[in-house]
């Protein structure tokens, strides 16, 4: 079974889905595989690194005809349809819910894909689930990206000059990205307060040594299949009632907070931000989704009442090589456990992570 690596053509995209490591673990389990010529090169991954560990490094056209399997990260556009055909399979994170059109020409060319982003929030799929390999990564960046943008530093610190008190740094949502804004934070000597509307994260932020901050619970169910349900407009207003003594004296926010398929939650309002140090920082991580702070504006830094808020989806692109080593290892446990001894697909349709990830079946759409 032959593997096409292809180049990642969206715009300012660094990643690409299989490390040299990676594509050598696939050649050791018996698959052929195929890169597209300096598909890593933005990764810090050169042509030649793949040739030592025995891949064939070819032009787009020839990986298109040769490889059966196609592995990108960013959705397949309609230029690469133009190479697709009824023998490929492919697999990307596709966003089905959102691309219709996209998945309605893969299915015409009568193609099988599989969507990565479609992965199901199981124990057993954690290892193959890039959307948490990639927020992981992001939570991490977007503490040094508010560490640079501040005038102060983290850390407490004593020096003949006098001492300096540690930087105060608030994480709105303790998912993926936020827990490890904690867990970087932390490392870098803030002192850190988190909170979440799924009380199961109050736990998880004290480990990390970060103060949670609950929000009376009024007995509303928070959660549904490990992901937040939309909150009550009560519960927003006392989130804020709790929340403010901290906000007030924060110099870094960092918000993550989202509810899928939905708008964020707006979790900082205007008159909040006023309230809010001169010179404070907020990281609005769910600016991608219409953002937490309601200041904020995706891919823009605005200073508004003395406090700049950036609205980024942080990507894990600005830390390419990592976040391509993760997506391939998520990859190749997905191949794996689709597969046989003999790296023939299995097609367990009843199986759930294969049922919830395939999208469309030999030209047939399975999901919407
Ligand atoms: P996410 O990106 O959808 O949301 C981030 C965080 O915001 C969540 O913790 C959510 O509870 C919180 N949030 C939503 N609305 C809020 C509000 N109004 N106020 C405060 N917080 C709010 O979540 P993410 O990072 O994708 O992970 C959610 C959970 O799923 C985590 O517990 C994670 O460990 C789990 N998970 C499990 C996987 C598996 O078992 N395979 C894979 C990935 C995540």
């Amino acid at each position: 079974m032959k593997i096409g690596i292809l180049k990642e053509t969206q715009k300012s995209e660094k990643r690409v889905s299989i490390s040299p490591n990676i594509a050598k673990q696939l050649i050791a389990l018996g698959f052929d595989v195929l890169i597209e010529e300096d598909a890593g090169f933005a990764s810090a991954y050169k042509n030649s690194d793949y040739q030592n560990v025995g891949v064939k490094v070819e032009k787009k056209e020839v990986v298109f005809k040769e490889a059966k399997i196609l592995i990108k990260i960013n959705p397949f556009t309609l230029e690469d349809l133009k190479l697709i055909d009824k023998s490929h399979i492919l697999m990307s994170q596709l966003y089905h819910k959102s691309n219709e059109e996209l998945i309605k020409a893969i299915a015409a060319t009568g193609a099988t894909a599989f969507s990565m982003d479609a992965m199901p929030r199981i124990s057993r799929a954690q290892d193959m689930d890039v959307l948490s390999s990639q927020s992981n990564l992001a939570g991490y960046k977007a503490v040094i990206v508010g560490a640079n943008e501040m005038t102060k530093i983290f850390p407490l610190m004593m020096t003949a000059a006098g001492t300096i008190t540690p930087a105060r740094v608030l994480i709105y949502g303790v998912g993926v990205a936020g827990l490890q804004a904690i867990a970087t934070a932390k490392r870098l000597g803030a002192v850190v307060e988190a909170t979440d509307i799924r009380m199961e994260t109050k736990e998880q932020t004290e480990s990390l040594g970060a103060k949670f901050i609950s929000v009376d619970n009024t007995g509303e169910e928070k959660s549904e299949g490990g992901y937040a349900k939309t909150a009550s407009e009560d519960y927003a207003r006392k989130q804020k009632e709790a929340v403010n003594k901290s906000l007030f004296k924060a110099d870094l926010v960092i918000t993550t907070a989202m509810v899928p398929g939905r708008k964020s939650p707006v979790l900082i309002s205007e008159e909040q931000v006023k309230q809010m140090k001169n010179g404070a920082v907020i990281i609005d991580l769910a600016a991608v989704q219409g953002g937490n702070c309601e200041i904020s504006e995706m891919d823009k830094t605005i200073i508004k009442h003395g406090v700049k808020v950036i609205g980024s989806s942080i990507s894990p692109i600005s830390v390419s090589t990592n976040a391509s080593d993760l997506y391939a290892k998520n990859m190749f446990n997905f191949l794996k456990h689709l597969t046989d001894d003999k790296n023939e697909f299995k097609w367990e349709l009843d199986e759930e992570i294969t049922d919830e990830t395939l999208i469309i079946q030999e030209g047939k759409i399975r999901k919407n």
